[in-house]
C-alpha cells in the first residue's frame, strides 16, 4: 500500500477518535464526573460481562466514580445520568414526576412488533396517565382477594408436583418449578386459560411462552442493536418478538368472545374488560388490541421476575434452617388460627413478608431503574440542567447493597423487615418494585402470588441445599437478574399435623 493510503487511514482513525471524544464530552463539559471512557463504546462494555460482573461494575460506578450522588455514563454516544442520591431520586421519581413520566422508548417498526406499541410500558405522557388510571383499579386488594383462589389452585399444583418429583430424585430444580407455577398463574389470571404446565410442559401455552424468553445469540444481538443503534435495528427490519405472538392473540380473542357471553372468573381479563365498559372513552383506550397487549406484558413482566424471586427466597431459606423453621412456625400458627392458608392469614404473615422483602433486597430481579426526562429540568441543589430526552438511571443494586444503609449488606437477614425494625430502614433504599407513580403496577399481585407459593411450599416440605449447589450463581441478561443454573434443592416432605 502507498504512503497516501496509510496516511488517509491514520487521519481517518484520528478523526473518528476525535469525534468520539467530542461526543463523550457531553458530561465533562457540564462538570459531571464519569468513569473511564472507552472510545466509541462509552460504558456499554459492561453489558457484555458475565454473571454478576455487570452489577459489580455498577457498584464501582456508584462508589468510586460519583454514582452515589450522581455521575455520567455513555451507551455508545448516548448520555445517561446515574443518580444514587436519595433526595434527588425522590425528586425525580415522585415530587417532580411530571418531568420524568416516561422510561426510555424503543422504536420498533416491524409489523410483528405492533403489539408492543399498545403496552402500558411503551406509553408516554398523558396517554400513559390515562391507561394507568384505567388499569390501576384492577390491582386493588379487593381484586387480589378475588383472584386468590385461582392462585391457590396453582400453588397446590406446584407443591404436589414438586413432592412427587422429589420422591424420585435426589434433588430438584425449584427455579424450573416456580417458573411453571408463575406461567400457570399468568395463563390463568391474564389469559383465562388452564395451561397445566406441570402435567404437560409441551402444551401450547408454555411452548409459546418459552420462545419469548429464549435469548438466542441472534435475539441478544438484535436487542443490543435496539438499545445502542436503533437505526441499524430499523434498517435491517429486525424483529423483537418471536412469531409465537400469534398464538397468544388467538387465545385472548377466543377468551374475550367467551366472556362476552357470560362466564366470569374475576381474573385480570375480566377486570380489564370491565374497566373499559362503563364509558366509551375508556373502552376506546382499552380495546381488544390493548387488552391483548397488556396480557402479553403481564406475561413478560411477571413470569421470570416472580419465579426468580421465589427461587432466590427458597435458596436462602434452604441455606439457613433457623429462618426456615421460624417461617414454618409462623405459617403453622396462621393455619391453626384460620383453619387454612387464607388470604387474610397470608396478609398477616409478617415473617413471610420479611423473607420476601429481604430476598428482593439482595437479588432484585430488576436491578436498575430508568426514567426519561420529558422537559428541561434543573436538578435541585446543583448547577446541572437536564434536557428533554436525557436518560436517568437509578443504581438499585448498589443502593440495596450499600453498607451505609444496610449493615452486613450481603447477609440474608429477614428481621430487618420485621415491624419492630422498620424504623431503621432509610426510605428510598429498598425499591425492588420501582418508585413513585410509575412503579410496578402489579406489586400487590406479585407479592400475594409469591407468598402463597412460598408459604405452601414451606408448610409441605423441609428445604435443604443439594450437595454441589451451595452457591448461588446468577446471570444478568437484558436487564433482568436471575439464577443461572436453576436452584437445586432437596425436599423432605413434612407429614401434615
Ligand atoms: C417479584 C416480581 C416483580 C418484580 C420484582 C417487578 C418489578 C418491576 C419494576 C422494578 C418495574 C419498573 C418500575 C419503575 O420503573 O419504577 C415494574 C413495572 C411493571 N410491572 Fe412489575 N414486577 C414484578 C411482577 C410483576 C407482575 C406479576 C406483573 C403483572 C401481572 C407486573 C407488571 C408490571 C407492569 C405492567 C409494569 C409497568 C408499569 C408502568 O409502566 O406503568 N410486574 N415491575
Ligand atoms: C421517543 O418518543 C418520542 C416521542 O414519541 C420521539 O420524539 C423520540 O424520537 C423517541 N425516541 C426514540 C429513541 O425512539
Ligand atoms: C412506542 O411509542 C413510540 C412513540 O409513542 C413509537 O414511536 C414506538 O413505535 C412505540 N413502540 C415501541 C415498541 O417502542
Ligand atoms: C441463620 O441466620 C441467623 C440470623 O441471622 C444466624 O444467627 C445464623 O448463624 C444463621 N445460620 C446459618 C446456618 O447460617
Ligand atoms: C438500628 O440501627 C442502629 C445503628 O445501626 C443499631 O444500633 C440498632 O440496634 C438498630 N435497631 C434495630 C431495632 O435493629
Amino acid at each position: 500500500m502507498g504512503v497516501e493510503v496509510w496516511l488517509l487511514l491514520v487521519v481517518g482513525v484520528l478523526m473518528a477518535l476525535a469525534y468520539s471524544r467530542w461526543r463523550h464530552s457531553y458530561w465533562s463539559s457540564r462538570g459531571v464526573p464519569t468513569p473511564p471512557i472507552i472510545p466509541f463504546l462509552g460504558h456499554i462494555h459492561a453489558l457484555f460481562l458475565k454473571g454478576l460482573k455487570p452489577l459489580l461494575y455498577e457498584n464501582e460506578v456508584y462508589s468510586k466514580y460519583g454514582g452515589s450522588t450522581f455521575c455520567g455514563k455513555y451507551e455508545m454516544f448516548r448520555p445517561i445520568l446515574v443518580v444514587g442520591d436519595l433526595e434527588l431520586m425522590k425528586h425525580i421519581t415522585v415530587k417532580d414526576f411530571d418531568y420524568f413520566t416516561d422510561r426510555r422508548n424503543f422504536t420498533l417498526t416491524n409489523e410483528g412488533d405492533d403489539v408492543m406499541n399498545d403496552m402500558i410500558t411503551n406509553k408516554t405522557g398523558n396517554e400513559w396517565k390515562t391507561l394507568r388510571s384505567i388499569m390501576t383499579p384492577t390491582f386493588t386488594s379487593g381484586k387480589m382477594r378475588g383472584m386468590y383462589p385461582l392462585v391457590c389452585d396453582k400453588a397446590d399444583d406446584l407443591v404436589s408436583f414438586s413432592l412427587k418429583e422429589a420422591a424420585n430424585n435426589p434433588h430438584i430444580d425449584m427455579k424450573h418449578n416456580f417458573g411453571r407455577f408463575t406461567m400457570d398463574t399468568i395463563a390463568s389470571c391474564a389469559f383465562g386459560i388452564e395451561c397445566n404446565s406441570f402435567e404437560n410442559e409441551n402444551s401450547e401455552f408454555p411452548k409459546a411462552a418459552a420462545s419469548f424468553f429464549q435469548l438466542t445469540w441472534k435475539r441478544k444481538l438484535s436487542i443490543i442493536f435496539l438499545i445502542t443503534l436503533p437505526k441499524v435495528f430499523k434498517f435491517f427490519k429486525l424483529r423483537f418478538n418471536p412469531p409465537s405472538l400469534d398464538f397468544f392473540a388467538e387465545v385472548v380473542k377466543e377468551t374475550i368472545a367467551a366472556r362476552e357471553k357470560g362466564a366470569k372468573r374475576g381474573d385480570f381479563l375480566d377486570l380489564l374488560m370491565e374497566a373499559g365498559k362503563d364509558n366509551p372513552e375508556k373502552k376506546q383506550v382499552l380495546n381488544y388490541k390493548s387488552i391483548l397487549a397488556q396480557s402479553i406484558l403481564f406475561l413478560i413482566a411477571g413470569y421470570d421476575t416472580t419465579a426468580s424471586t421465589l427461587a432466590f427466597a427458597s435458596f436462602f431459606l434452604a441455606k439457613n434452617s433457623t429462618h426456615q423453621q421460624h417461617l414454618r412456625k409462623e405459617l403453622q400458627g396462621i393455619v391453626k388460627e384460620h383453619g387454612d392458608l387464607t388470604y387474610q392469614g397470608i396478609m398477616e404473615a409478617k415473617f413471610l413478608d420479611a423473607c420476601l422483602l429481604e430476598t428482593l433486597r439482595l437479588y432484585p430481579p430488576a436491578p436498575m431503574l430508568e426514567r426519561q426526562c420529558t422537559k428541561d429540568y434543573q436538578l435541585p441543589g446543583t448547577e446541572l440542567k437536564l434536557h428533554k430526552g436525557d436518560i436517568v438511571q437509578f443504581p438499585v443494586w448498589s443502593i440495596h447493597h450499600d453498607p451505609k444503609y444496610w449493615p452486613e449488606p450481603n447477609e440474608f437477614r429477614p428481621h430487618r423487615f420485621m415491624p419492630e425494625n422498620r424504623d431503621n430502614i432509610t426510605t428510598f433504599t429498598h425499591m425492588p418494585f420501582g418508585l413513585g407513580p410509575r412503579n410496578c403496577i402489579a406489586m400487590r399481585f406479585a407479592l400475594m402470588e409469591a407468598k402463597v407459593a412460598l408459604g405452601k411450599m414451606i408448610l409441605a416440605a423441609d428445604l435443604q441445599l443439594a450437595p454441589g449447589y451451595e452457591e448461588m450463581e446468577v446471570e444478568f441478561g437484558v436487564g433482568i437478574l436471575r439464577p443461572k443454573n436453576g436452584v437445586n434443592l432437596i425436599l423432605k416432605p413434612l407429614s401434615e399435623e
